[in-house]
């Protein structure tokens, strides 16, 4: 056990020695969280640029989300589905008609939600289009990135996400990232089931399709009997400056998966919306999970996405987003070891003058956290910053000022 003069060192050599080393972390150890900041365990502050890959858009710890967590836990945190609790129901109600669909899934976390959209799309393949049993497709897009089960990295075109993993899944296809002409070529096959996409690709680097790419994908999945799957687990819930980011171009997925803010970074809690005809192909029985609908996650759920409307974060997302890059543009402008900043609301990225290997991103990440910014490198080169929806413009610039500052040594 640590003890109470434990430094980072300490902390870091522990799961360094006893932990998986299936990640990187930034060498910071976090003790505490409020709004848009995060304390280390010495007391010192920083702004959280990375809000838990987008769990935190309603801001670390925020009161009314814990106070949901806190009332929920002292009553019933789980009765298995084999019962019913009196907070599924009410949940569902709320968050179907948040949405507007008929019908939800309710999972845990976001891969939980991808797998849960592809079996739904594969049974109604089935059942409803007359796709011949066991011979479904279903399209995937390159640079994809749904989370790390089996199935998601079948469809990863990501080394290091898949190799060494195999032998893969079938009945998935790769086509090219916004690229309708490959999507119009690969609906010719009659199998296909559904064509699932992240509307923007998070941890591809924050890459933006070009407009009109998701309204042209959906109306082609239209024309060919074929479900539309959004992955909105990074992008959805404000996070982009609506509250999809299928809505910026009016596209309704007929499948919606949503994950990390649905509990504001509280506990995991995912979510698979669609309507009656695809819902009802899933039977008592034929899917499940012990924690999902757990009467916990539902009230922190409705908690959560009451403070993203109450708060109207997707507004404060799309305000503040476009005041970031703007200032951000000029800061690029003064530093030629930085490419282009790209996004939408509050998800962006700033692309370095580096190759994907390089270390200068991650030594730029290092900078901001000495100035107290935390960010980190999603591919190499790409730095993401996608800060909790609760800030405010001063924080905003104050934050560009660090940014600038830290390329200024590079
Ligand atoms: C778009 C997208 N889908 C799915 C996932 C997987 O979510 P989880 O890590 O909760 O399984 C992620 C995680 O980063 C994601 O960005």
């Amino acid at each position: 056990m640590l003890k109470k003069t434990s430094t980072t060192a300490d902390y870091i050599a522990l799961e360094d020695q006893y932990g998986a080393h299936n990640y990187h972390p930034l060498p910071v150890v976090l003790q505490r969280g409020e709004g848009v900041y995060v304390w280390d365990i010495d007391g010192k502050r920083y702004f959280d640029f990375l809000a838990a890959y987008s769990a935190v858009n309603q801001g670390h710890c925020h009161p009314r989300i814990t106070a949901a967590l806190v009332d929920q836990a002292e009553r019933l945190t789980l009765s298995s589905r084999a019962f019913h609790n009196d907070c599924l129901g009410p949940y569902e109600q709320f968050i179907t008609e948040y949405f507007g669909y008929d019908k939800v899934l309710p999972m845990n976390t976001g891969v939980e939600g991808g797998e849960t959209a592809v079996k739904l799309c594969r049974k109604w393949a089935y059942e409803v289009k007359g796709v011949p049993e066991n011979e479904a497709v279903v399209l995937f897009v390159e640079g994809n990135f749904w989370g790390r089960t089996l199935a998601a990295i079948s469809t990863s075109t990501d080394p290091s996400s898949f190799q060494g993993f195999g032998p893969y899944m079938p009945g998935f296809t790769c086509i090219p990232y916004n690229d309708l002409k490959a999507l119009e070529e690969a609906l010719r096959n009659p199998n296909v089931a559904g064509f699932m996409v992240e509307p923007i690709q998070g941890e591809a680097g924050v890459v933006v399709p070009d407009e009109g790419y998701l309204a042209k994908a959906y109306a082609l999945c239209k024309k060919n009997n074929v479900l539309f799957i959004a992955d909105e687990v990074q992008t959805g819930i404000a996070r982009t400056g609506k509250l999809l980011a299928c809505n910026h171009e009016g596209v309704r997925p007929d499948i919606l998966i949503l994950g990390k803010a649905l509990s504001g970074g509280v506990l995991p809690v995912s979510a698979v919306l669609a309507d009656d005809p695809i819902m009802r192909c899933i039977r008592p029985g034929e899917h499940g999970s012990t924690f999902g609908g757990n009467p916990l996650a539902c009230r922190v759920a409705i908690a959560a996405l009451e403070v993203v409307r109450d708060e109207k974060l997707a507004d404060n997302a799309e305000k503040l987003g476009r005041i970031f890059r703007k200032a951000m543009a000029a800061v690029i402008e003064r530093h030629p070891i930085a490419r282009l900043i790209r996004g939408k609301g509050l998800l962006n990225a700033l692309v370095i003058n580096d190759s994907p290997e390089g270390q200068v991103a991650w030594n730029i990440c290092l900078g901001m956290r000495d100035r107290g910014l935390l960010a980190k490198p999603t591919h190499g080169n790409i730095i993401r910053f996608a800060p909790p929806l609760v800030i405010n413009e001063e924080q905003i610039l104050e934050c560009v000022d660090i940014i600038d500052r830290t390329l200024a040594d590079f």
